[in-house]
This record gives C-alpha cells, sequence and structure tokens, in this order.
C-alpha cells in the first residue's frame, strides 16, 4: 500500500514537470548589463516631415525585435520622442542596436524605419512605427511584422530587408485579405512561426503555409504564401478563430497579446506571450494591470491546435525598472527571442520604457 501511494506520488511529480518539459527555460535576467538599452537623449535625427532636428530617442526606448546576423545579436528597438504629453501620444521611430555577446550593445544614432512621406505616412504619422518583431526567410531576407500608428489605427504591417538597414515598408499585413474585403481593424503584434537554424530563426511553413499569431485581447492566427500578405484564420461561424483567450484569476485575465516569433521544436509550436493581468478578477501573485509573460504549446502539424499552456507566468516584473515607468503598473514585454552561442536570449521592454535581456541555456 505505501508502495504504491510513492509510485503514485512520483508518478503525480513526473506528471506535473512532464506537463511543462516542453517550455524555453529557465530565464535568468542578465542584472549586471540590465536595463541594456536606455533613452539618448543626445542622438539627432533629421525628420523629413517636420523638417527638422528631432529627439528621435530621449523619451523611451523599449520593446525590441532581435535577431543574429553574422555572428552578431542586432536589436531594432522602438524609441519615443518628447512630442507628446501622454502615454502613447509621442512619436515612435525604430533603432538599431548591435552585439557581440547579446548583452553590450552598441547604436546607431539614427533610426532605421521611421515615418517619412512614402506609401505608409496615412498610417504611420503621427504616431510612429512600434513593436518590431522580425525573422528571416530561407533566402536570407529579414521580414519585419511592426505597429502603424496613426492615432486613429493600430494596424500591424510588415516590412523587408537585407542589411536589416535599409526597410522596404509592405503595409498592412491584411490589406488583400478577403479578398480585398477583410475589414482595417484595430491590430498589432505578430509572431511568425520559425523554425531554429543553428543561430537562425527562419520562417517555415506548415501545410503548405506561413503561419503567424496576432493580436492583442484574443491571439489569433493567419497564414501567408509570400510572409507579405496574410490571410486571418476564420472558423465555421465566419468569425476570427481566437487560438488563446483572457483566463480569469490567472496572469493573463485581462488578455494575452503575441510575444516573439514562435518557435517549432520536437514538443510542438512554441509560443512566449505577453499577459496583462485584470485589475478585477486577476493572478492576485501579479500586480493588477500588469504584464508578465507566459509560455503555450501548439501542434506541429496544427498549428491552432492548442496542446499546453502555462498558469503561472514564467517571467514577471521584478526590478524596480519594470515595476514602473512611463506604464505606472509594470511590464515585462517579451518581444525579441534568439538562438545564440547556445543559448536563448529574450529581451523585453520594461515597464515601456528601458530594455532588457534574460538568458537561458539550450537544453
Ligand atoms: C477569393 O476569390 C476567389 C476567386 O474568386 C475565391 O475562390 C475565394 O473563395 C475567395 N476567397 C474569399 C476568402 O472570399
Ligand atoms: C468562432 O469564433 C468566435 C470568436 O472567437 C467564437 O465566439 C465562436 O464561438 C466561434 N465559433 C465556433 C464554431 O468555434
Amino acid at each position: 500500500m505505501k508502495m504504491r501511494l510513492l509510485l503514485s506520488l512520483i508518478l503525480l511529480c513526473s506528471s506535473e514537470s512532464f506537463a511543462l518539459n516542453w517550455a524555453l527555460g529557465p530565464f535568468e535576467r542578465a542584472d549586471s548589463v540590465n536595463p541594456l538599452i536606455t533613452p539618448r537623449p543626445e542622438s539627432t535625427f533629421f525628420c523629413p516631415i517636420l523638417q527638422k532636428e528631432v529627439h528621435w530617442e530621449c523619451d523611451h526606448t523599449f520593446n525590441p525585435a532581435a535577431v543574429v546576423k553574422d555572428g552578431k545579436v542586432y536589436l531594432l528597438y522602438r524609441a519615443e520622442d518628447d512630442s507628446g504629453t501622454e502615454i502613447g501620444m509621442h512619436t515612435s521611430r525604430l533603432g538599431l542596436a548591435q552585439s557581440r555577446d547579446g548583452l553590450h550593445f552598441r547604436r546607431l544614432s539614427t533610426p532605421v524605419v521611421f515615418p517619412s512621406h512614402d506609401t505608409q505616412y496615412a498610417n504611420e504619422w503621427p504616431g510612429g512605427c512600434e513593436d518590431p518583431r522580425i525573422v528571416e526567410k530561407e533566402d536570407g531576407t529579414y521580414v519585419m511584422m511592426y505597429t502603424q500608428w496613426n492615432r486613429q489605427i493600430a494596424l500591424l504591417s510588415v516590412a523587408t530587408s537585407k542589411d536589416l538597414i535599409s526597410w522596404e515598408k509592405h503595409g498592412y499585413a491584411f490589406e488583400k485579405a478577403q479578398n480585398g474585403s477583410f475589414q482595417r481593424r484595430f491590430c498589432k503584434s505578430g509572431s511568425i512561426i520559425c523554425k531554429v537554424d543553428k543561430d537562425r530563426l527562419i520562417a517555415t511553413k506548415i501545410q503548405g503555409k506561413y503561419w503567424m499569431y496576432w493580436g492583442e485581447g484574443n491571439i489569433y492566427a493567419a497564414t501567408s504564401d509570400d510572409l507579405l500578405s496574410w490571410e486571418p484564420v476564420i472558423n465555421s461561424t465566419g468569425e476570427l478563430q481566437a487560438i488563446l483567450s483572457p483566463r480569469p484569476g490567472k496572469f493573463d485575465s485581462d488578455f494575452p497579446e503575441a510575444g516573439p516569433p514562435a518557435v517549432c521544436t520536437n514538443k510542438g509550436i512554441v509560443f512566449l506571450y505577453n499577459g496583462k493581468n485584470s485589475h478585477m478578477s486577476g493572478d492576485l501573485n501579479v500586480p493588477p494591470g500588469a504584464y508578465s509573460a507566459g509560455q503555450a504549446l501548439f501542434d506541429l502539424q496544427d498549428p491552432i491546435k492548442l496542446l499546453a499552456r502555462m498558469d503561472e507566468p514564467f517571467f514577471k516584473p521584478e526590478r524596480p525598472y519594470e515595476k514602473s515607468g512611463q506604464y505606472k503598473d509594470g511590464t515585462v514585454f517579451i518581444e525579441g527571442l534568439v538562438h545564440f552561442q547556445d543559448k536563448w536570449l529574450l529581451y523585453y521592454g520594461t515597464a515601456d520604457s528601458a530594455i532588457g535581456v534574460a538568458v537561458a541555456r539550450d537544453l
């Protein structure tokens, strides 16, 4: 009898850990360097719209994409100037930083993606270009999903580059969806499904299509043939198919929002995402309104089939600069994930103000 009890206890414990053996991590903060990018008031750039020098990264630097190229880690990070008077009302541009060790970064003095008098002016001015995620195509082209913000509507959009410096904007990701009949809707946060090839995260086709998880509120899915034009996944009642929804009492009780590119492992598609905690019915171990981070596992053959999801966040605001900043309720907003020198490096925005990194050994 005792033996049996012991045996079932062991089984219970091992099935508990088995339940999470698919997740990346554990991640540890690199406290010796964090926050590794902070605002730099001295940087100036000639804004082609305002026709004057602006201090483009003087207020906040946060929410970065990350990618490994030629043995270095590159971050494309969102930088806010001081043009606004309240949160969300500054102009955002994307700066570029590079590092040999993934921890210490050097930056360009001017942004590489910014609103201009180009084809995307109406979508990007005056709010700007926000919250990028980057993956690579098989042929080495970099594909960035980012948010266009004109202070009326946020649109999930695509840009491509060969060198991370010069970017071609392709506009709203769903412009051609449903034969052009898909309504413009507030949307952001695109996480393209990738395979890991040494230190490259390469967009990979599943069932003949590229896939992306996207959105905040609910997380949805979309497919594409070329990574530029995307088709949302619709369910049998003709509505967007939600693949992750808010859960009362959990860290994502207010809403989940897509994180960095999702990665295929031998266990399934591992999707790291952000969860905003509810003020009313949230996780009591996370401050109300705070963003922490979770992971979900989807089926490798059927990317909208959820296999497992963390009940507790694996990463949450703990340091003073994570607990409060421009965003007062606290944020570790994960957006950049690279596989670099046998480790996973996870880059995140701290309270919409600065950038941190957490590191995990690749098991
Ligand atoms: C788009 O048009 C094609 C050709 O007319 C049609 O076969 C297809 O079902 C349409 N797709 C949608 C989502 O309406
Ligand atoms: C389709 O999606 C909507 C919104 O996510 C949901 O309310 C509805 O129940 C879904 N229908 C089916 C048949 O799954």
